[in-house]
């Protein structure tokens, strides 16, 4: 069990390059284990998540070589290359592995089993398993539509037509992966933008791939090739930095080479329409994603009605935006983000229990939550940016909520105790480091 201990106060200063991004590092293996030709992988995030993925390839026959350094070399075995593994297989912590593999094994001729950690062994996956079904697949869930998840090998998959109930691009990706395997037409319609991360890349392994308007549609039957991948920093790990160098006074922090797709860029929005200090520089393309550098320097927040368009394209970062938002003049208020309660965590009850330790005014909702800034809450004598307490927090073992009580610290009147952090390690490994050299005065224990 991990422990980080927070001492109050300190801003945030310097150039961070936070690790590889998640969604990208997941897909550069998958897409690259089923291509012909052998896939370089740059600026791979060596964190848990995305490792539990290679390992999955590996126990399936695919030679990978690395992380060293964030380099990966990815043998592809061909889209019917794979074999059965010689027993389940782990998906760890992370969500994006079991519901992508899902996809992907569905066409496969043999069989297999998903499993995962406590956390993953309690989130939905009929979500995925339901449309799977209807393309022909033979997948099974545990009680209640949580996994295990197993499959039998393949019969033939058919193509669909879906409209997807939740705005999420696990599904999407997973549908679209077993597209490739179906026979016809598979076409996926979303209600709201998602990450576009899996039709960029099937797109640059040479993919057709047509979008239009919320429906991305591709042909079965296909063959993919090898391309390099650079992967950019990922954006959701950068968003912990973003918030604390806006609420941490005289902060002015660089963070480079971020990834910026604009299915992703909500909590740059949602940031701005607070009144932080965020400005972009350097604008390039990565490996057929939109990178740049982004310099935040702190500013006086104030509470927002968060647009719900902008609730999928910040879906990670709300743990980090409700800390924000405690520190913020006046309310926020989230609505139509019920997903936040099946993610790692039940992250709308978890982030309002920490608030509230914290002493910050935080309503939880069905589907969102209500936090009054804690300088508002204030009384006019003590109404300064360290306006909330210190305490000991329970991160339930989210990374998010771990990250995001971290940088509360840097506005808190006594240490912040946050409890059972392992789990950062599945996407921000080193962030102890990076964040001590950036200015917060945070130890693990
Ligand atoms: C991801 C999609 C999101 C996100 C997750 C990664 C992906 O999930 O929360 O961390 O890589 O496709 P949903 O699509 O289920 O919202």
């Amino acid at each position: 069990m991990t422990t980080y201990l927070l001492n109050p106060g300190g801003k945030l200063t310097g150039n961070v390059r936070v690790p590889g991004d998640k969604s990208v590092s997941h897909r550069s293996i998958m897409l690259g284990a089923i291509a012909e030709g052998i896939t370089e992988v740059s600026g791979f995030l060596e964190g848990e998540d995305a490792i539990s993925t290679m390992n999955a390839f590996r126990a399936m026959g695919v030679r990978i070589d690395g992380p060293l350094q964030g380099r990966v070399t990815v043998n592809g075995v061909g889209m019917h290359g794979l074999r059965a593994p010689s027993g389940a297989i782990d998906c760890g912590n992370s969500g994006t592995s079991m519901r992508l593999l899902s996809g992907l094994l569905a066409g496969q001729d043999f069989a297999c089993e998903l499993v995962g950690d406590s956390s993953l062994m309690k989130r939905p996956m009929r979500r995925v398993a339901e449309p799977l079904s209807r393309m022909g697949a033979d997948i099974a869930t545990g009680a209640d539509g949580r996994p295990p998840v197993r499959i039998a090998p393949a019969k033939a998959l058919r193509g669909i037509a879906y409209d997807m109930p939740v705005a999420s691009a696990q599904v999407k990706s997973s549908l679209l992966l077993a597209g490739l395997y179906a026979q016809g037409r598979t076409c996926v319609r979303e209600p709201a933008p998602t990450r576009d991360h899996s039709e960029r890349m099937l797109r640059a392994f040479g993919y057709r791939i047509d979008v239009n308007g919320n429906q991305v549609c591709l042909d079965g039957g296909g063959k993919l090739r090898a391309a390099p991948i650079q992967v950019p920093a990922d954006i959701s790990s950068a968003a912990f930095f973003m918030v604390g160098a806006s609420i941490a006074p005289q902060s002015d922090i660089l963070l480079t080479d971020l990834g910026i797709n604009p299915t992703r860029t909500g909590i740059i929005d949602i940031l701005r329409a607070m009144g932080a200090d965020l400005t972009l520089s350097n604008q390039r393309e990565l490996g057929g994603e939109p990178v740049a550098d982004i310099r935040v320097r702190s500013a006086k927040l104030r509470g927002i009605a968060i647009p719900e368009h902008l609730v999928p394209l910040a879906i990670d970062e709300f743990p980090a935006i409700f800390i924000a938002a405690a520190n913020a003049d006046g309310e926020t208020v989230l609505t139509g983000a019920e997903e936040l309660r099946v993610k790692e965590s039940d992250r709308i009850q978890v982030m309002a229990d920490g608030l509230r330790v914290l002493g910050v005014n935080a309503t939880p909702t069905p589907d969102g939550m209500r936090i009054v800034g804690a300088r508002a809450a204030a009384s006019p004598a003590t109404a300064t940016a360290h306006s909330y307490s210190g305490g000991e927090i329970d991160s339930h073992g989210d990374h998010r909520i771990a990250m995001s009580f971290a940088m509360a610290a840097l506005t808190a009147r006594a240490p912040i105790t946050i409890r059972d952090c392992a789990n950062v390690a599945t996407s921000f490994p080193g962030f102890v480091e990076i964040a001590v050299r950036a200015g917060l005065a945070i130890r693990a224990a």
